[in-house]
């Protein structure tokens, strides 16, 4: 059993294959957390505390005379607010006298089969073959008659803990919710560094690693999506990790919206980590009998670095967040017409991308911005979501069934979250967008945002996809959000509630993107933001893959999609081979190559096909053979980080099927040198007494001999060359016929 509660229903000690996370009902009914790390016993963790007096940490009413006893440096499970612990609190709750206080205390636990659900929000669930299992503490407010539930929900086999946290307010007056987060995790002992994704529009996720001190690293959005410039996942690590070696703990936020991550030392040296909703235009209103609920946080533990870190999250978003048919389906290889054309589309354009990319074998062609409304460039149109018949020579119907007659598939780009002032929706409706009255309000991309926290708006879009998705044959819908979100203001809501806009958003969209599903289970749905702008666990639960980055630059792409799968399963990315020179950076780059990187994640073009050689449609044609050869090792392996970016001249990474059969390891020459010295590569994860054979060189070793000894090439890769080379497993004996 996964969950152990000692016999007085005072310890708690939750264990997963390797982990363990204890905690403790003290004395004072206090809950304080004993214990994250590697595998313990069942032993009572307590004494770990060393408890003295330090001068100006006071003492709460229950210890008594004791002043050994304080809130201000105990590791806790939920630190209190403006009653005695001067560190970072979680719950800050301002209540109807105006005194601002939050004090839990124990009231009792149980324990749930399976996995427990976060109303409205995305959470891990449970499969057939695997259920988690759930211990729910409550815990009472020491004053008011405020209820907090924590949630821990453990999947053993995979080292993940969650957590999650629902406040009740059952007094009879009114709080606010200044501040709810999803955990606290302190950490009593040791150094540590926070690893997190860091970048901007077209340049997501570059991993930075901060050392944790007594000034607080905080990372976070205010954008009201998770955004491009940090990614809601975090790993406190102990300091000197690394891919292979230390201990390191994540935390993958499920959630879509605003959100903080921080790590401060405290001042006896104490670690506090935190995660959760961003606290910054955050202003709940709880009337008598209303709840609050924290989304879900993933905890996961690993002693052996960022590496088995990062295969814990890939096995559990890939098997219980994403769902739908595409769960474990191949997907199509797609080409997407952005790149290709941009907003310069027309139906003879399109029809004639569809039949060279039929040609070459492609599945699927994917119609980008530009085919509704008045939408000839990004200034207009969006919300009128109606097909614009001249541009495209007729209905949707009729153009889907020209391609499907050509043997593809037909996907649509939506943007449903936004209108332009230049809309025949925003002229009928100009309440439905964020702008605070009396306020020009800022406009990104030329847009504003609709109110998603409305019903009305989310009925109108309902309505209009379901239109259109009905009248044509549409296998997969592209799911854009292309501005960060400001001048919040709810026509609805009345002036005390909106503070609760910024989240209420969130939840208009997962509900809007739960419906869509209901009606649509069959479509594929790709989610996006200006690329990777909200590529989050929570996204993961709606759609099973995301548009990775607008930057398809496949150098570039080679960190991107690498800071990427320090959480993401690979089997969420997007990636498109697109023209050269780069649009994005004017970089040239071989055919191979691009087809070589993006072929690690959901692979599809992004390109005019009638403007590439004779040699390069060939390679088209072998790209496509190699990634259906290749797509459940590629989507279903596990996943090898061999190098980080700029550490060698050259980028490797690697694929190892479930079996262990086969393993496929990719390598890009980023930065090509003068009488260039032999490339010597790492190889991972083979069975140590499996023999394999290496496509490269013919040679058959042991996996033992891989894994220890590595793999020399057995040529010089030329500056953004690219190799991808097999190792199949062999008869044992084989290498002495
Ligand atoms: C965003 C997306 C792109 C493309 C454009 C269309 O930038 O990330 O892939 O769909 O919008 O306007």
């Amino acid at each position: 059993m996964a969950i152990r509660v000692s016999e007085d229903g005072k310890l708690f000690t939750l264990h997963t294959k390797d982990g363990s996370y204890q905690m403790c009902v003290d004395p004072c009914g206090v809950l304080l957390h004993l214990y994250y790390g590697k595998k313990i016993g069942e032993d009572n963790l307590h004494d770990l505390i060393y408890r003295t007096e330090i001068g100006f940490c006071g003492t709460p009413s229950e210890a008594g005379e004791d002043r050994t006893y304080s809130l201000d440096y105990l590791p806790q499970e939920i630190p209190s607010s403006g009653v005695g612990d001067y560190r970072e609190d979680m719950i800050r709750i301002r209540h109807s006298d105006g005194s601002c206080a939050a004090d839990f205390r124990f009231e009792g636990y149980e324990i749930q089969n399976g996995s427990y659900k976060v109303p409205g929000m995305p959470a891990l669930y449970d499969t057939e073959a695997e259920t988690g299992d759930t211990l729910v503490i409550t815990m009472k407010e020491r004053a008011s008659d405020i209820y907090l539930r924590l949630y821990y929900g453990i999947f053993e086999g995979q080292n993940i803990i969650t957590r999650a946290a629902r406040l009740e307010n059952q007094g009879q007056d009114a709080v606010i919710l200044e501040k709810m987060l999803s955990c606290n995790l302190d950490f009593m002992f040791g150094n540590y560094e926070m690893v997190y994704l860091a970048g901007r529009h077209a340049m997501e996720r570059f991993v930075e690693r901060t050392p944790v001190g007594r000034a607080k690293v905080e990372i976070g959005s205010i954008r009201g999506t998770s955004s491009h410039q940090y990614n809601p996942a975090v790993i406190l690590c102990e300091q000197g990790a690394g891919e292979e070696r230390g201990s390191c703990f994540g935390a993958c936020l499920v959630y879509s919206g605003n959100f903080t991550a921080s790590a401060q030392k405290d001042q006896r040296g104490l670690t506090r980590m935190q995660i959760g909703i961003n606290p910054v235009q955050f202003r709940f209103v709880l009337e008598s009998g209303e709840a609050f609920d924290a989304p879900q946080v993933i905890l996961s533990y690993s002693d052996q670095g960022f590496g088995k870190l990062s295969n814990q999250y890939h096995e559990i978003l890939k098997e219980h967040m994403c769902r739908g048919e595409f769960k474990h389906r191949r997907r199509p290889i797609l080409i997407n017409s952005w790149e290709a054309a941009y907003f310069d589309i027309n139906a003879e354009k399109i029809l004639k991308l569809a039949s060279e990319a039929a040609r070459q074998g492609i599945e699927m062609l994917v119609l980008d911005d530009g085919w509704f409304g008045k939408r000839d460039d990004d200034n207009s149109g969006l919300g009128d979501w109606f097909t614009n018949e001249k541009k495209m020579n007729g209905t949707l119907a009729h153009l889907s069934k020209q391609i499907h007659q050509m043997g593809m598939q037909f996907g649509l780009w939506f943007e449903p979250e936004m209108i332009s002032e230049d809309s025949d929706l925003y002229r009928t409706h100009p309440e439905w967008a964020f702008r605070i009255p009396g306020r020009e309000p800022n406009r990104g991309r030329n847009q504003l945002v609709l109110d998603m926290s409305r019903e009305d708006v989310r009925d109108y879009l309902l309505e209009r996809l379901t239109e259109i998705l009905e009248s044509a044959e549409i296998e997969y819908v592209k799911w854009d959000m292309n501005r960060s979100i400001c001048d919040v203001f709810g026509h609805t809501l009345p002036a005390s509630r909106s503070g609760e806009l910024y989240h209420r958003y969130v939840l208009g969209v997962y509900d809007l993107l739960e419906r869509f599903l209901k009606r649509f289970p069959k479509i594929l749905l790709e989610g996006c933001s200006g690329g990777g702008g909200r590529f989050d666990a929570a996204m993961l639960y709606y759609s099973p893959q995301i548009w990775c980055s607008d930057n398809t630059d496949s150098v570039n792409r080679l960190s991107i999609q690498y800071g990427t799968s320090f959480f993401y399963p690979i089997s969420t990315v997007g990636s498109h081979v697109s023209a050269c020179p780069n649009h994005q950076t004017g970089r040239s780059v071989p055919f191979q190559t691009r087809g070589a990187v993006a072929m690690s994640g959901n692979f599809g073009y992004e390109l005019d096909l009638s403007k590439i050689s004779d040699n390069e449609k060939e390679q088209v044609k072998e790209q496509i053979t190699l990634t259906k050869k290749y797509y459940d090792l590629i989507h279903e392996g596990t996943y090898y980080r061999l190098t980080a970016p700029k550490e060698e001249e050259y980028m490797a990474w690697e694929f190892v099927d479930k079996e262990k059969s086969h393993a496929l390891l990719t390598m890009v020459m980023t930065d090509a040198q003068g009488n260039p010295i032999p490339v010597h590569t790492k190889i991972r994860g083979l069975a140590p007494e499996k023999h394999y054979s290496c496509s490269l060189n013919g040679q058959v070793h042991c996996g033992m001999t891989w894994n220890n000894a590595g793999l020399t090439l057995n040529r010089i890769l030329e500056e953004y060359e690219s190799i991808m080379i097999e190792f199949s497993e062999v008869e044992k004996g084989k290498e002495y016929e």
